[in-house]
């Protein structure tokens, strides 16, 4: 067996995955934010350690001979703050991606680096949610805690080192944080040295089905694991989520709704230039990087119109009233901008919209409208990557998006590609999972593993009389926003 550990912002999940690629067992417990202000959004390290370790006692508890976890490795929420001092605690609570103090911050990158040596250095633009932005919020508001500072990681490098005793982190997570030159894998000596962050802040790097270590004696003895188990670097979660859906080779892009949505498409080289407008991280595939754009209001659009809408129905009834509506919603557009919105335009204080109410309007057209504007607004990203001359002929849907045959439907008729489900989703966790996989050695390398561990199941075709009228409407939908700004 090997195990994946999904680090996320409300739980951690442990998948147990055989030789075979099969989830034998899994295991989660969540741990709690902390709002104390508006914009902040904040957690303890030491909950994501004690809960993680729960979550290992338990299921190794399940197993008949837990010598048998051969490895393990983590998917991680992106770009989280943890300052370590010089006896490697936290100095403070973990700020995370979610967390929107450092506009500020941002904007003392842009003028400090200038925006055309941000993008060549870290292939990204500065953005609220990345790590830089936070380690000058500390440096400008919490002096004394920065004076003390002597390293910082991100949140699953942080459990890994309390699992395993290793200081490190990998290329993709480190790819989120604003401080590495993503092309050439190195921490970027120009960023650092503009923003004044001391360099020795920043972690050794590692490949993410790098080996980091056994589990410490210790932990073993308090969760039940072998101290021969080796553990794998991991990755960022967009990166395990994308090897946990087979995204490894050119073409192929993922569609993945949450509560947030993100189109991801793989790419072979870092040398491109997107000029920010998609962020382009490493991917946990040594030589690969993938770029992605990210809708804030996904699923959150559709359980927002729910919630105050359609209370007395469940969401399914909700959908087949979408199904009952037409294409277009008969005339009636959404943009899903109710917390603002980070691709194309990234701008946390642009309201959504419905355009074009009719007195005939039910409340199947609005719902089809939501569901629409949501996969207008993840069609941007795919607009993007074809501009820059991608091919998506390939989307692989996960998430609420690809729970309904309605939505997948339009999704390939908006995206304009085949789209198909997995048969056997099971988010980053399996990414992790495959990295600990390969690491091991079972594999020779992620693509291999991913063919056996990963499976497809249905496939949707755009239909060409859909797909003629959303294209017509995704011009409109594109006016939106600067007309509406
Ligand atoms: C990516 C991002 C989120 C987090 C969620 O840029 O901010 O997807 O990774 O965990």
């Amino acid at each position: 067996y090997v195990l994946g550990v999904d680090l996320g912002t409300s739980a951690v999940k442990v998948l147990l995955v055989s030789k075979e690629g099969h989830v034998v067992d899994e295991v989660s417990k969540d741990y709690p934010l902390y709002h104390d202000q508006p914009g902040y959004s904040e957690q303890d390290p030491g909950d994501w350690v004690k809960q993680t370790k729960a979550a290992l006692k338990e299921l190794t508890a399940r197993v008949d001979d837990p010598s048998q976890i051969k490895g393990m490795s983590f998917s991680g929420q992106m770009h989280g703050l943890v300052l370590l001092g010089k006896d490697k605690k936290p100095l403070r609570r973990a700020i995370l991606w979610n967390d929107t103090r450092t506009t500020k911050e941002c904007r003392e990158i842009e003028e400090k680096v200038g925006i055309e040596t941000l993008h060549q250095q870290t292939k990204n633009p500065a953005l609220e949610g990345f790590t830089l932005p936070k380690i000058l919020w500390v440096k400008h508001n919490e002096p004394d805690i920065y004076a003390q500072a002597d390293v910082f990681l991100l949140p699953k490098d942080y459990v890994r080192f309390q699992l395993a005793g290793d200081l490190s982190m990998d290329y993709s997570d480190a790819a989120g944080t604003l401080l590495l030159n993503v092309s050439e894998k190195t921490w970027s000596n120009e960023m650092c040295e503009k923003t004044g962050v001391d360099l020795s802040l920043c972690p050794t790097l590692v490949g993410s089905y790098d080996e980091t270590g056994t589990v410490l004696p210790a932990v073993a003895e308090e969760t039940g694991l072998s101290a021969d188990c080796k553990v794998f670097a991991g990755g960022a979660d967009n990166a395990c989520g994308a090897i946990g859906a087979g995204i490894l080779e050119d073409g192929l892009t993922l569609s993945s709704t949450g509560t947030s949505g993100v189109v991801l498409s793989f790419e072979e080289t870092g040398d491109k230039d997107f000029q920010g407008q998609v962020h382009y991280f490493n991917h946990g595939d040594p030589t690969a990087y993938y770029t992605m754009g990210v809708t804030l209001a996904a699923g959150y659009s559709l359980s927002w119109f729910k919630d105050t809408f359609a209370k007395d129905i469940s969401f399914n009834e909700l959908v087949a009233e979408a199904g009952a509506s037409t294409v277009g919603a008969k005339g009636l557009l959404y943009t899903p901008y109710i917390v603002g919105e980070r691709t194309p335009y990234p701008d946390s204080l642009i309201r959504a919209s419905f355009i074009g109410a009719h007195a005939s309007h039910t409340r199947g057209d609005f719902a089809r409208a939501v569901i629409e504007g949501i996969t207008f607004s993840l069609n941007e990203s795919v607009h993007i990557f074809r501009e820059k001359g991608k091919t998506v002929n390939k989307v692989v849907a996960s998430g609420g998006g690809a729970k309904s045959d309605l939505w997948l439907q339009i999704q390939a008729d908006v995206f304009e590609a085949e789209v198909v489900t997995l048969s056997n989703e099971q988010g980053p966790g399996m990414g992790a999972a495959i990295l600990a996989a390969v690491g091991s050695g079972w594999f020779s390398d992620l693509k291999t593993c991913a063919k056996a561990f990963v499976t497809y199941d249905k496939s949707y075709y755009p239909i060409e009389e859909n797909k003629q009228a959303y294209q017509e409407l995704f011009s409109l939908y594109q006016q939106i926003y600067p007309q509406t700004k």
